[in-house]
């Protein structure tokens, strides 16, 4: 499963990062006196990260749709695509540039743009998943494979 346990993207998400603050097993957050059957979503500090600047996350799980939207996680951050969403049954739904880049499926670039689509100093449209070792090497090799997965989605940008 992406979120817990063989991440592709990150280090494992804690449960409360999605379940939070709840007390106890009957919460109404947990199941309830009145179980519905669902489990209650409410999320913790990462998905409301605000990193470096004003944009601020408001993390909605929409059920109908099976979608998260306006997540620190998936690019509610200043360089990042503030619209990208993530489908919870359809793990293809994010590829590297869904979250921050050029939002194509099939070039998959993740050169960070700002929400207009302009790319901001110090990225350059140059730049490919093969150059951000460069700067960002804690995290990401030449080859573009994760070093270091606990560095990446963790709420600090590090280079
Ligand atoms: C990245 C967010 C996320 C994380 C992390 C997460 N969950 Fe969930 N969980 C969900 C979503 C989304 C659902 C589906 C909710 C719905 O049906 O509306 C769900 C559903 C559930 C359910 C209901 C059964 C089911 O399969 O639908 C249980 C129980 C549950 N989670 C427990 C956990 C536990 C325990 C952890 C930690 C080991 C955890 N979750 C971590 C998002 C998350
Ligand atoms: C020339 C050095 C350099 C290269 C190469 C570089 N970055 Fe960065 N990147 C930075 C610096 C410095 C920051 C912090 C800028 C800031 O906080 O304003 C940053 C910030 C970021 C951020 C966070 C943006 C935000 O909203 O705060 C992301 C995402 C990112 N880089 C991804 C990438 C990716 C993906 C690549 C490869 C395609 C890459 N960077 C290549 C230097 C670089
Ligand atoms: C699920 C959304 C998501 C996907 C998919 C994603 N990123 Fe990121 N990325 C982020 C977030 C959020 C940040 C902001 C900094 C942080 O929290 O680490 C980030 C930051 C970065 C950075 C800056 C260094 C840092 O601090 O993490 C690099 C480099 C980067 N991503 C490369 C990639 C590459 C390469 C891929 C594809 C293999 C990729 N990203 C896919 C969400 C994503």
């Amino acid at each position: 499963m992406t979120h817990l346990y063989n991440t592709k993207w990150s280090a494992e998400v804690e449960c409360e990062e999605c379940h939070t603050d709840f007390n106890g097993f009957s919460d109404p957050l947990h199941i309830g006196d009145n179980p519905d059957g669902i489990a209650e979503i409410n999320f913790g500090p990462l998905a409301h990260d605000t990193i470096n600047g004003p944009i601020r996350p408001n993390p909605v799980w929409d059920r109908n749709i099976a979608t998260c939207s306006s997540v620190y996680c998936h690019g509610t951050f200043k360089m990042g695509n503030i619209n990208a969403t993530g489908v919870w049954t359809n793990a293809s739904s994010v590829f590297c540039g869904r979250c921050h880049g050029d939002n194509n499926p099939v070039t998959q670039n993740p050169t960070p743009r700002d929400s207009n689509g302009v790319f901001v100093p110090p990225h350059f449209s140059f730049m490919t998943i093969n150059s951000c070792y460069v700067c960002h090497g804690t995290v990401i090799n030449s080859q573009g494979m994760f070093v270091d997965k606990s560095k990446h989605v963790n709420g600090d940008v590090d280079f």
